[in-house]
């Protein structure tokens, strides 16, 4: 398995993986890919005309250049080395086996590299994410701030975060 920045050749296989996890709407679906299709569109765009859009990167990692899970993150507009991690998913059939771990890792290593100081991940309070909790408590992502009935009622939304410059074991020293 390797981590690499995703090119636009990668949307078709990008569509299928979110679809495949079973845990985005069409809507949410539809957003990442658009989402996708800003960042392409300006990465090729002559540094000048680059836009908010830059504010998205996508990382994706591969098994024999097959993607198989990836990552988009930013930096938070109107912060001083706060970024969010917006986005992560991976193939359900090679779930379990340290690549989300592994994209989050690459992430964390590439804001640090950058000078970043704190990563930003929301997520809900809902059974159905309970995985997904427990997948960033085990990676180090702890529970900074909660709106209750966020989304809906009983549907709160937490805000979990990860200091990339201080925590022992994790972005900043590896
Ligand atoms: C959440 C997700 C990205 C995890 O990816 P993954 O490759 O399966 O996770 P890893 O194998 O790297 O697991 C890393 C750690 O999380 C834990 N973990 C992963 N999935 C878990 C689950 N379903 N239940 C409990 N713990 C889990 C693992 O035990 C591991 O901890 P450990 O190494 O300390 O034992 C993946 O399950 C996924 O794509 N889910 C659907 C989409 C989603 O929820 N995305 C996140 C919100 S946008």
């Amino acid at each position: 398995m390797h981590i690499a920045r995703l090119r636009p050749d990668h949307r078709g296989r990008l569509g299928e993986l979110l679809v495949e996890t079973g845990a985005f709407n069409a809507d949410e679906v539809a957003v990442a890919l658009a989402l996708f299709d800003a960042s392409q569109a300006a990465l090729a765009a002559p540094a000048s005309d680059a836009d908010d859009s830059t504010d998205y990167e996508f990382v994706g990692a591969f098994e024999e250049e097959r993607l198989v899970g990836y990552a988009c993150f930013g930096a938070t507009p109107a912060t001083d080395g706060t970024y969010d991690l917006y986005w992560l998913a991976v193939d359900p059939a090679v779930q379990g086996r340290g690549i989300g771990r592994a994209l989050v890792r690459d992430v964390e290593q590439q804001l640090v590299a950058r000078g970043g100081r704190l990563l930003v991940v929301e997520t809900s309070s809902r059974a159905d994410y309970a995985a997904t909790r427990q997948f960033y408590a085990r990676s180090g992502y702890a529970e900074a701030a909660r709106v209750r009935d966020f989304y809906a009622p009983a549907d709160d939304r937490i805000l979990l975060t990860t200091r990339l410059t201080t925590r022992d074991g994790g972005a900043a020293t590896r």
